[in-house]
């Protein structure tokens, strides 16, 4: 069975499209999700729906928190926090029962999910470098973990008490490894390639492959800026930033 691992999709309709198929090209017939279906982007109904009628195992994420539960909204920079705002009235109450729903850490197809640190997943820190990523890989069960938040693709491997890491290909953990895999984001890759980013999940081969897709940027950014968004969600899109 393939997986196609879909982070940080931030309603961006365009870039879930684009990374559905080519997941489906590369023989995907299931979904993961370590959060952030909404926030940022300008079709997040669409977005959460269509993850839902696949069935996708998904953890929430820090927006999918927010747009939940105003009270966190302090914790998003003003670009974010008016993204949740204009989102959240445009979520049905169903949708919305189901993000609040999700779980802060979830297994699915032998693996754990979360979105930000396995360690403490409730306090929205950031893995960015093999230092962040130790105390996760440690308290990680079995030997393979999906991640999200940063929106930087890569591989966090800890292997003889070493954590190194590399930001893209394919890799197959070997026995007595433990590797956590950030498949970069769908809807907003901030490592300066505005295409989308996810991962295949090979699980009878035991192997991960992280995989960029283009997609239509400027038509998202045509639906940013008639939304009202903040206009720096659609300028950094192209940037891939
Ligand atoms: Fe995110």
């Amino acid at each position: 069975m393939k997986y196609a691992v879909l982070a940080d999709i931030h309603g961006n309709r365009e870039a879930l499209e684009a990374v559905l198929e080519a997941g489906r090209a590369r023989g995907a017939e299931r979904y993961i999700c370590p959060g952030d279906l909404v926030g940022y982007g300008p079709d997040p109904e669409w977005c959460l729906r269509t993850l839902r009628k696949l069935g996708a195992a998904a953890v929430r994420g820090n927006h999918d928190a927010a747009v939940t539960d105003f009270s966190r909204l302090k914790d998003l920079n003003d670009n974010a926090r008016s993204a949740i705002l204009w989102t959240a009235p445009r979520l049905r109450p169903g949708d919305l029962e189901y993000l609040r729903g999700l779980p802060l850490v979830g297994r699915a197809a032998g693996a754990v999910l979360f979105h930000g640190t396995l360690a403490d997943p409730a306090s929205w820190k950031y893995i960015f470098t093999p230092e962040d990523a130790r105390p996760s890989l440690e308290s990680l069960e079995g030997n393979l973990g999906f991640f999200g938040h940063s929106h930087r693709p890569g591989f966090f491997r800890l292997r003889g008490g070493e954590v190194s890491f590399s930001p893209g290909g394919k890799i197959r953990p070997a026995p007595g490894e433990r590797v956590l895999v950030n498949p970069g984001s769908v809807g907003q890759p901030r490592d300066r390639d505005r295409r989308a980013s996810f991962a295949v999940y090979d699980r009878e081969r035991g192997e991960v492959e992280i995989v960029r897709v283009g997609y239509p940027v400027e038509k998202v950014q045509e639906k940013i800026r008639a939304a009202g968004l903040p206009d720096w969600l659609a300028v950094r899109l192209a940037r891939g930033r």
